[in-house]
């Protein structure tokens, strides 16, 4: 057994990472052939792709994927701590799977992801879930087979988790959701440690894959027809720090665009380490698609130094119009908490100001949670639940008015638009994304397919999407 520990996980060293290659246990290849599996995901970009690769692992093991949990023999979580809620949702499925398991006693149930590496949470399963069957860390992902394979010859709970991330494993199985999309991790893990976020702690340190890795792997999905590919990292513009002395994000954004692929995007940017050089290779290529996601999380010079987020105000906002100023038509995003501790009404409406310069695409807005470890969880909160609450209206109506704004200037224009599929609310209207990653729903007459790059023209414009036509 492997226990979480925040201490451990805390630490940071110049160990080197060893590069391994990922092999399957040919002894439990298949082993489970006629098993189903329900695979639930909590959370970001970085949980999807995990549950891609384990979703690829437990299809070798002979398993198959249904899509109602009461059908599955096996039920996995793959879990999220970035705020409470996240934990009560999965917290409330547990509630759900517990019933269904005392009339299928045969039933296993796994709990994976950044949940799994929170020792409060593991030391919950460990008294009060008996019944979960295994829970694995996001360190050890690779393990999964044999874990199940334990679970299942011992029938006694399994916890394996690692705190301090291991080797850098490559050659992962993986089972992509799409066929014309796809996400590529560039870096894992963060060293920043702002003060309210568990990721550095869940995720562990950063490492960064080798620049070879990464562009095989792109060179396959290209081959493979992938029309865009979304590089993927808590910090992407780290990449290569840990590994190289001159080589950067910079770099890679740079090969890999020299390459053709028609769509190229990164996630998610630390406005600390966003360089000249990055803004130019932006500018240059265009098939960098001129889209960013720039998390500012307040505009209070105050807060952001409480927040432990390197900049101020000012900088955030200087970098902000060069980015504006450099890269033609490009879109900026942004992450947003209110009611932090020591937020007060004067730092709230420095945010507030602070929305109306950028005038973000885009926003996710959130109530500050605090999370059990970091260390604003021990700072003193003046700000009442009702107070945050009004905040994050008053932020969201700013936000929303902006994004039509932004939307209305787009009528009449023409939009490049990646086809994903049917429009499930609009009858008879595909939707897509355009290249400055706004929701289009546009009707065609012609025959259009899923994963091609299409003229739409934007007829109007709504908060959050855009309604078009084909260009025919
Ligand atoms: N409370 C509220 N929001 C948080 N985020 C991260 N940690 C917390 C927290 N403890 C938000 C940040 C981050 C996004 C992914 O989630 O805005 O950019
Ligand atoms: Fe969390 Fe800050 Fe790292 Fe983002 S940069 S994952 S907010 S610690």
């Amino acid at each position: 057994m492997h226990l979480p520990d925040y201490k451990e996980a805390r630490t940071r060293d110049r160990r080197d990472y060893h590069r391994v290659d990922f092999s399957f246990d040919s002894e439990i290849k298949n082993k489970y052939a006629g098993k189903t599996f329900y695979l639930k995901t909590y959370g970001c970009q970085m949980n999807e792709h995990d549950s891609e690769t384990i979703t690829a692992l437990l299809i070798s093991l002979g398993f198959s994927a249904v899509l109602d949990y009461h059908d599955a023999d096996l039920i996995l979580l793959n879990t999220c701590s970035i705020r409470e809620n996240a934990h009560n949702k999965a917290f409330g499925m547990l509630g759900r799977i517990k019933h269904l398991k005392q009339q299928k006693p045969d039933l296993l149930v796994g709990i994976c992801g950044c949940m799994a590496q929170e020792a409060s949470v593991v030391d919950d399963i460990l008294k009060n879930y008996r019944w979960v069957n295994f829970v694995f860390g996001t360190h050890n992902m690779y393990q999964l087979p044999n874990i199940i394979d334990k679970a299942i010859e011992e029938q006694k709970q399994q916890i394996e988790v690692f705190s301090r991330e291991g080797d850098l494993v490559e050659g992962l199985p993986v089972v992509r959701t799409n066929s014309y999309k796809a996400y590529v991790n560039i870096i894992y893990g963060c060293d920043k440690f702002c003060t309210y976020c568990i990721v550095p702690y869940t995720r562990g340190r950063e490492r960064s894959r080798a620049k070879e890795d990464i562009l095989k792997e792109i060179d396959e999905l290209i081959q493979d027809g992938y029309q865009e590919v979304t590089l993927l990292g808590q910090n992407v513009n780290a990449y290569g720090k840990d590994l190289y002395s001159d080589y950067t994000l910079a770099n890679l954004l740079e090969e890999i665009a020299k390459k053709g692929l028609p769509r190229i995007r990164f996630m998610t940017s630390h406005p600390w380490d966003f360089t000249d050089q990055m803004i130019e290779v932006i500018a240059k290529y265009d098939n960098i698609m001129p889209s960013i996601h720039l998390p500012v999380q307040s505009g209070s010079s105050k807060i952001l130094k409480l927040m432990g987020r390197r900049y101020t105000r000012e900088e955030y906002l200087k970098l902000f119009h060069k980015i504006k100023d450099t890269i033609p038509k490009v879109s900026v995003s942004t992450d947003i908490i209110v009611g932090f501790p020591g937020e007060s009404e004067e730092d709230f409406q420095e945010t507030l100001s602070l929305v109306h310069e950028c005038q973000y695409d885009n926003a996710y807005t959130f109530i500050f949670s605090k999370r059990e470890g970091t260390p604003a969880c021990k700072l003193k909160d003046f700000v009442s639940e009702e107070e945050k609450e009004e905040r994050l209206h008053r932020l969201n109506e700013v936000v929303n008015y902006y994004f039509l704004e932004n939307n209305k200037r787009l009528e009449g224009t023409v939009l490049p638009v990646l086809v994903e599929g049917f429009s499930s609310k609009k009858e008879d209207m595909y939707f897509g994304y355009s290249d400055t990653n706004k929701l289009i729903n546009f009707t065609a007459n012609s025959k259009i397919q899923v994963g091609e790059i299409v003229p739409v023209k934007i007829t109007s414009a709504k908060t959050w999407s855009l309604d078009g036509e084909l260009v025919e």
